[in-house]
């Protein structure tokens, strides 16, 4: 399987299209990047250097809201600040990232919840990819086991919430976490870890998606018999909607799973969830979605801008894979995104906002929770998207 993957990093750098295919770039990528990084800098200061993590910014108090460790999104503030050091070449950027991965080290433990891929994948998984190093592969490959222990044979799926005995809810997020698995089975050789992630996707893409390549949120089998028992609202408006960041989970999960297994059906997939969303009608021109495209109150309900980030780093990886006019399409389609997302309608003013980059984000609306606020998943996203973006115009 090793070999696969390497043949399938190979054939996807073949693949991918020079930047003559593409028209000269309309979003100043380095530009954006560089005032990302001047908020991240910012916000440091605001964290002043304890071991508290940016959760949001309520803009009402002025105050920078932080969590421990445990919240699902810690691992995205050290996340971003390594593409940012990987951008600018600033070196405060990268110490800050370490700094706070000392913070994380404990979640490698952490078998109460399945963002420990979120968590460790994107902080400890971009500290690997930059400079490797013999105790960040352990930390994955520990935070892998401990995600696998999760893993339900007779369900075929990662348990993604803790709720009462009989439950087992599995939501559309977990597709993200698979990729720690594809690192911990690309350090140890142990197949295990590439068997439940291909378990988890194929059960997933049998149960969660409805014939129009839209998703449900979540779904709660029966532990005993994998037996659906009933589908869920979660985040989105209700069981029969399509909440728009599950929509961009699975329209990124499906194309990361195609590249770490080049099976063609999870790419078949990726492209129906994105052919779902592009040709939406409550789609907006901009390109960014309302937190769910079945929203009450549309054309005044609140978009969602980290929905948007993770459609657009998912197409700029999607648009790779596929044939030169479809790539085109994708590639225009995520441009567009990112020239409403850096615009000052999505992007906060220097010194502003906390330091997050983002404005008008959606967390949770059923709960009344981070609503139309920054939130540190649509930072990381939109940085990935501008990283991405820029390798495509460079080459
Ligand atoms: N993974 C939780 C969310 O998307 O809000």
């Amino acid at each position: 399987m090793r070999k696969t993957i390497v043949r399938l990093a190979a054939l996807a750098a073949c693949i991918v299209f020079s930047g003559s295919s593409y028209a000269k770039g309309k979003v100043n990528a380095d530009r954006a990047l560089a005032h990302a990084a001047r908020q991240y800098l910012y916000m440091k200061n605001e964290l002043k250097a304890d071991n508290r993590f940016p959760k949001t910014y309520d803009k009402h108090m002025q105050q920078l809201k932080t969590s421990t460790s445990e919240w699902w999104c810690s691992g995205f503030y050290p996340g971003t600040l390594f593409y940012l050091y990987e951008a600018t070449g600033n070196r405060e950027l990268y110490d800050e990232a370490v700094r706070m991965l000392k913070w994380l080290e404990p979640e490698q433990y952490n078998v109460d919840t399945h963002d420990v891929g979120f968590m460790m994948g994107c902080s400890f998984g971009n500290a690997c990819r930059i400079a490797p190093r013999p105790e960040y592969k352990e930390i994955l490959v520990n935070s892998a086991r401990s995600l696998i222990s999760r893993f339900n044979p007779v369900v075929g799926c990662i348990k993604s919430h803790n709720r009462k005995p009989g439950d087992f809810v599995v939501i559309i997020d977990n597709m993200m976490n698979l990729e720690l698995l594809f690192r911990a089975f690309r350090e140890t050789g142990d197949s295990t870890f590439y068997t439940i992630a291909v378990k988890h996707a194929d059960t997933t893409l049998k149960n969660h998606f409805r014939t129009d390549n839209s998703l449900y949120h979540g779904l709660n089998y029966d532990p005993e018999t994998g037996k659906i028992k009933h589908y869920q609202a979660g985040q989105g408006f209700s069981e029969k909607s399509a909440w728009a960041r599950g929509q961009a989970w699975g329209l990124y999960g499906y194309t990361m799973m195609y590249r770490f297994t080049g099976d063609r059906k999870y790419l078949d997939r990726a492209v129906g969830v994105a052919e779902f969303i592009l040709n939406h009608p409550r789609m907006p021109k901009d390109r960014v979605p309302y937190w769910d495209y079945d929203a009450p109150g549309i054309p005044d309900a609140l978009r969602d801008a980290s929905a948007a980030v993770i459609d657009c780093s998912g197409l700029l990886e999607l648009c790779r894979y596929v044939p030169e006019k479809q790539a085109v399409k994708y590639f225009q389609e995520a441009e567009r995104m990112l020239q409403t997302l850096s615009s000052p309608t999505y992007t906060a003013e220097a010194g502003t906002n906390g330091g997050f980059i983002l404005k008008h984000s959606v967390g949770n609306i059923p709960s009344g929770t981070e609503v139309d606020v920054p939130l540190t998943y649509a930072d990381y996203y939109y940085v990935e998207a501008l990283c991405r973006y820029k390798s495509l115009i460079d080459n």
